[in-house]
């Protein structure tokens, strides 16, 4: 609710922003609402409105473009603090984190005077093979809601607006820009939908990004239904909404809806859709002047809210990046972002003063993984990669041994230019900056780019089997002299990349070779791995330890030595199902991940750990899952009604080994009257709560009403039915600790 000062704050600054409005000519007005530069709008000099500045992305602040090519500047004062990314950030389950890293975010982005930061990305994780998913937090609304708000908030309390993205359900990389998305209400608005209406709601953000793909044939950045009707009128968004770059097809349609402001990948800034052509159609008088006004309006009551106009000079804040606060805030959310698969035998944590020499095995101790990945590259202050993270921990008087263990092909540099542009079309002039912008055209650009990438992958297949020979050999010989091997593997922005899917679930490189290999040699071999999605596992069974890390940032090495030495006790759950195949997972059944042209959301709800549970398939590892030093006991479950509505829910968890610990206690609802056409439970609140050893905590949560509910399409709206409900709580989807039944009336 507005206070009442707040609300006649708002009465001024709508009258200066009409007042604004007409002031300024046609030509302004347009220049105001497409890129003027990659990353940045028109300003209008003339009445001191300065341009927009935006930047990506979702894990720190992006190394400066030039103004009309993708070649980054080659500046020596753009290197920030490489953040977690949001894959990381949510195995957390710690949302004042969530705040921390949205303040970090914020701060460094106002600090190299941004206005805009393309980030957070929400996108529900539908398909583990998503190339982007390690941008994204989940595969559940309810949690990624949870780190959304806190997030959003921590960026604009620095004067810098989030802008979330991407509207909505970008569930694939694989024809990004044309594939159109069959899906019903009931999905949208219970599974694709809800972070997005908690970011407008509960966290006021100021900007939101349109989508590339489309949905039931038209595409989100022109799609009326999302952007008027949903967005705008039953969410009441007020802010701005911003195409993906390049996400605007077709003059009239965009500018008939809430589009706000067109960005795209090419430099011809004069022929975006809302450049010329709409400039023309409004004096042709095709289109209505007053939709462009809305836009102007929109950008300006951002501007406001940022203190970029209207305010006393001086009292925006200014940011500050690279702060050393920064980088504490990263390591602390790096260590608790790193999950604990599996723990026989209490092979870790490894006691360092027992331990003469290590040897350290694999390409990705030694992998910097900041400056990939697509439009979430850093360009990190620095960042440690595992092996210097066991190194900086351990000092001069243990013996750590490096040894590759597998080839990784070598990254060859594609031209200067970066792939952004490249993605979309290569059939234009760089230096007029006039580009073929013809769909089909660049339909088959694209779908060539992807042939060939497949090719290449299996190309290099080869190359890496013939390397790998000698280099497995000399892993297995050293691994035998050692007294602790650590494995460190998985991933690299080769897989995890904006604009391909991953073509399979396995490691790369033959890592499960010589997995097996090193298991037979080593059992006690320390399994750790650095992706941003799940992987197959087929040698789970034999292995004793196995870590999990998503990419988690610049203190990435030093968090993990910390929780392998035992320093720190490891308290990160999964925040998605890691299915044992990918032949498990509800979109590999139903073939509707990856084709092109159109994909269809069948599944509806039933994908990750909603699927797992109602086909009873066991995941190697489920969602939630995550393991500690020491162990936790949940007891005395209550449930009361509170004002008719609420249920009030409190219990209790004890640290019951010998070392401190935090655990993440998970509640989820299990409909039992009305449970035709529900999952069989689902996620609706967690909390994490750290207990030194033989302590207890008391856990207090609440579920609304609206938590029971469910969407009825013929209504349209979410309705509650009457009934019993079993309540769970749970230290994870299938280790439920305890249970109770709430009635609703
Ligand atoms: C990506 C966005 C990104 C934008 C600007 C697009 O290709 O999909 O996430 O913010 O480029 O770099």
């Amino acid at each position: 609710m507005l206070k009442k000062n707040e609300k006649s704050n708002d009465k001024k600054r709508e009258k200066e922003i009409d007042k604004l409005i007409k002031k300024l000519t046609l030509d302004e007005k347009i220049s105001m609402i497409h890129g003027a530069s990659l990353f940045r709008s028109g300003a209008v000099e003339r009445l001191g409105i300065p341009a927009v500045e935006t930047s990506d992305g979702p894990m720190g602040t992006r190394a400066e473009f030039m103004n009309d090519r993708w070649i980054p500047s080659g500046n020596q004062d753009d290197m920030v603090s490489y953040l977690p990314s949001n894959s990381a950030l949510a195995s957390t389950w710690n949302t004042e984190l969530a705040r921390e890293m949205g303040h970090v975010l914020g701060a460094e982005a106002r600090g190299r005077g941004k206005d805009v930061i393309l980030a957070p990305g929400i996108n529900i994780k539908r398909d583990p093979l998503c190339g982007r998913n390690f941008e994204y937090m989940s595969e559940d609304p309810v949690l990624t809601a949870a780190f959304a708000v806190p997030f959003i908030q921590g960026v604009q309390e620095n004067d810098v607006a989030a802008c979330v993205k991407h509207f909505v359900a970008n569930v694939q990389e694989t024809d990004r820009q044309m594939v159109d998305e069959r899906i019903d209400d009931r999905t949208l608005y219970e599974i694709y939908l809800p972070a997005f209406k908690a970011a407008v709601q509960d966290a006021g953000v100021y900007s939101i990004m349109g989508a590339y793909n489309k949905i039931n044939g038209f595409h989100c950045c022109e799609n009326k239904r999302l952007l008027d009707e949903i967005l705008r009128e039953e969410w009441g968004f007020d802010g701005v909404v911003i195409s993906d770059w390049g996400g605007v097809h077709k003059t009239k349609e965009a500018a008939e809806c809430s589009m706000d402001l067109e960005m795209s990948i090419f430099p011809d800034f004069d022929d975006y859709k809302f450049a010329n052509p709409l400039k023309e159609s409004i004096e042709k008088g095709e289109i209505s002047l007053d939709v462009v006004d809305a836009k102007v309006r929109n950008l300006l009551r951002m501007m406001y809210r940022l203190k970029m106009i209207g305010a006393k000079k001086d009292s925006r804040k200014a940011g500050a990046y690279n702060l050393p606060e920064h980088r504490k805030a990263i390591l602390r959310t790096a260590q608790e972002s790193i999950i604990l698969l599996k723990n026989d035998k209490n092979t870790l944590p490894l006691d360092a003063k027992k331990i003469k020499k290590i040897v350290v095995i694999g390409a990705n101790a030694a992998t910097l993984h900041s400056n990939g990945g697509g439009s979430a590259e850093i360009k990190a202050l620095y960042e440690i990669c595992p092996l210097a993270g066991l190194k900086m921990y351990l000092g001069g008087n243990t013996k750590v041994e490096y040894v590759q263990g597998y080839y990784v092909p070598e990254k060859k540099a594609n031209g200067s230019e970066n792939w952004q542009a490249a993605s979309v079309s290569e059939d234009r002039d760089p230096n007029l900056g006039r580009a073929v912008r013809d769909e089909a055209h660049e339909d088959e650009n694209y779908r060539r780019g992807n042939e060939e990438r497949l090719a290449k992958l299996e190309q290099e297949k080869k190359e890496v089997h013939e390397k790998n020979e000698k280099l497995f050999a000399q892993a297995l010989e050293a691994a035998k002299t050692a007294d602790a091997v650590i494995f460190v593997g998985g991933l690299n922005h080769e897989f995890d990349v904006e604009g391909f899917d991953r073509p399979d679930m396995k490691l790369p490189y033959e890592q499960d070779l010589l997995i097996e290999a090193l298991l037979k040699v080593r059992k006690d071999t320390i399994l750790t791995f650095v992706g941003g999605s799940p992987v197959e596992m087929p040698w789970r069974e034999q292995a004793q330890a196995i870590l999990w890390t998503y990419y988690a940032g610049m203190e990435t090495g030093n968090a993990l030595a910390k929780i392998i030495f035992g320093n720190v006790s490891p308290s990160g759950k999964l925040a998605e199902t890691f299915p044992a195949k990918y032949e498990d997972c509800a979109t590999a059944k139903n073939g509707q991940f990856g084709a092109w042209d159109t994909i269809s959301l069948e599944e509806g709800a039933y994908f990750g750990y909603r699927h797992f549970d109602r086909q009873r398939i066991a995941p190697a590892f489920c969602f939630g899952h995550g393991l500690s030093y020491t162990e936790f006991e949940y007891s005395g479950l209550t449930l009361k009604a509170e004002k008719g509505k609420n249920i009030k829910l409190t219990f209790t968890v004890k640290n019951i080994g010998k070392r401190a610990g935090a655990e993440i206690a998970q509640v989820y609802i299990a409909p039992i009257a009305a449970k035709e056409n529900r999952p069989d439970k689902e996620l609706k609140a967690f909390a994490k709560v750290e207990l030194g050893a033989g302590r207890s905590g008391k856990v207090c949560l609440v579920l609304k009403q609206k938590d029971f509910a469910c969407f009825d399409e013929q209504l349209h709206k979410f309705i509650t039915n009457a009934g019993d409900y079993e309540i769970l709580v749970a230290a994870s989807c299938e280790d439920i600790r305890l249970r109770g039944i709430a009635t609703l009336s």
